[in-house]
C-alpha cells in the first residue's frame, strides 16, 4: 500500500484525492491546503487523514510515501524540492516547474535520493491520444508533415500563469509524444487583454529537426469549447476531437501527391486523393485514473514513469522558449541555445 499526501485542494486537487483514495494500491493519509475552507471541505470526507495548512507538517507527520502537488504552477518547484529532499516520491501537476534550471535540480534530487519524480501530463494517459500515437508509429499516416492544435474556451481565466503555461502545456506534451524528433525552434505571439501582464491568447509554432511543424492556438477568451488536433501525414490525415463523445479520432484517406520531377509547367499537376473516412474504436478509460495507477505502479516496481522528470523538462523547455519569444515580439527562439537544455 502506497500512502499518499495531497497538497492543493482547489479545482483539480479533489479529483486527485478521489482517484488515489479509490485505488486499491494507495491510501490518502494526509491532505493540505493553505485555504481553511478548501481544507475543511475535503478533510470532512476523510476524517482519518491528517489535515493541515502547513506542507512541512504533511511531509513530516503525514505518514506518507508519496506527495501529490496540485497547487499553482509557481509553487511546484519549491514544494517538490522539500519532498524530494526528504526521500518522498513526487507527483507534480503540469507544468513541472517554471524554468529548465528548476527542472534540472528536481531531476538531480530525485536521482540522488532514489525517489520517483512524476509529472501530471494527463493526456499521455488518454486512450484517444494513445490510439493516435499507434497510428503515427505504425506509419499508416505516412510521414507527418504538420500538426495543428486548438485548445479554446471561455475561461477558466488564470491569474498566476498565461494561456501558454496553462493550456498549451497539454498540446505540447501530446505533440512531443507524437513527433519523435528533436525540437529546433519555437515562436510565440499572444494577446494580453483581460490583464496587461497575462496573455489570454497564444499561438505557438514549433519546428522539428525532421522538417515537421506544429502550430498551437490556446485561448481562454473564446466563445466555443474546442479541443482539436489535426495530424497531417503524406499518406493519410487524422483529426482528434477530445470533446466528441464517441468518435474522438477520425482517419481521412485523403492527400495530395506531388508530381514526379518535370521541367515542363504544362505537365505539373498535383493529384488529389479522396478516400474513405473512418473512426477507430477506442476503449474509454478515465485518463486521471490511469495516470494515478501508473504513478503507484512505478513506485511499487521501481520503474521510470512515462511522464518522468526528463519528459516534464522537455515540455518546460518548449514553454520557456515560447515564453521568451512571446515577450520578445514573437521572434524565433532556438531551443538548443536555452541555458541548461539537455535534450
Ligand atoms: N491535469 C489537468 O487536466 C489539470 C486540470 C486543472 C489544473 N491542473 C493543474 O493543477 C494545479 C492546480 O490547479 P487548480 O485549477 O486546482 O488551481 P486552484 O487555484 O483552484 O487550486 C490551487 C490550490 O492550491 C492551494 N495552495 C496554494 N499554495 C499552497 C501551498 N503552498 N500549500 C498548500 N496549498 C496551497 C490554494 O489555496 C488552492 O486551494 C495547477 O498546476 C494546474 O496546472 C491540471
Amino acid at each position: 500500500m502506497v500512502r499518499v499526501g495531497i497538497v492543493g485542494l482547489g479545482y483539480w486537487g479533489p479529483n486527485l484525492v478521489r482517484n488515489f483514495s479509490e485505488l486499491p494500491e494507495s491510501e490518502v493519509t494526509a491532505v493540505c491546503d493553505i485555504d481553511p475552507g478548501r481544507l475543511q471541505k475535503v478533510s470532512s470526507r476523510f476524517p482519518r487523514a491528517l489535515a493541515t495548512s502547513d506542507v512541512e507538517e504533511l511531509l513530516d507527520r503525514g505518514r506518507i510515501d508519496a506527495v501529490v502537488i496540485s497547487t499553482p504552477t509557481r509553487t511546484h518547484y519549491s514544494l517538490a524540492k522539500k519532498a524530494l529532499e526528504r526521500g518522498i516520491h513526487v507527483f507534480t501537476e503540469k507544468p513541472m516547474a517554471t524554468s529548465i534550471a528548476e527542472c534540472e535540480e528536481l531531476i538531480h534530487l530525485s536521482k540522488k535520493n532514489g525517489t520517483q519524480l512524476f509529472v501530471g501530463h494527463i493526456f499521455l494517459y488518454n486512450a484517444a491520444v494513445l490510439k493516435l500515437k499507434e497510428y503515427v508509429n505504425s506509419g499508416e499516416l505516412g510521414n507527418i508533415c504538420y500538426i495543428f492544435s486548438s485548445r479554446l474556451n471561455l475561461g477558466p481565466v488564470r491569474t498566476d500563469v498565461n494561456a501558454l503555461w496553462d493550456l498549451a502545456t497539454h498540446d505540447i506534451s501530446i505533440i512531443l509524444h507524437l513527433i519523435d524528433s528533436e525540437r529546433v525552434s519555437v515562436n510565440c505571439q499572444g494577446l494580453a487583454y483581460l490583464n496587461s501582464k497575462i496573455h489570454d491568447v497564444c499561438t505557438v509554432t514549433i519546428h522539428f529537426q525532421n522538417g515537421c511543424m506544429a502550430i498551437l492556438h490556446s485561448s481562454w477568451l473564446d466563445p466555443n469549447k474546442v479541443r482539436q488536433m489535426t495530424v497531417v501525414g503524406d499518406k493519410k490525415m487524422a483529426v482528434y476531437n477530445d470533446i466528441e463523445p464517441l468518435e474522438k479520432i477520425k482517419i481521412y484517406e485523403k492527400g495530395i501527391d506531388k508530381p514526379l520531377y518535370t521541367d515542363n509547367f504544362g505537365e505539373f499537376h498535383f493529384s488529389y486523393r479522396y478516400g474513405d473516412t473512418f473512426s477507430p474504436r477506442i476503449i474509454e478509460t478515465e485518463s486521471l485514473k490511469a495516470e494515478c495507477q501508473h504513478f503507484i505502479h512505478c513506485i511499487q516496481k521501481g520503474i521510470e514513469p512515462r511522464t518522468c522528470g526528463q519528459n516534464g523538462m522537455q515540455v518546460v523547455n518548449v514553454l520557456a522558449g515560447a515564453d521568451l519569444s512571446l515577450h520578445d515580439g514573437g521572434g524565433k527562439v532556438l531551443l538548443q541555445s536555452l541555458a541548461g537544455n539537455k535534450q
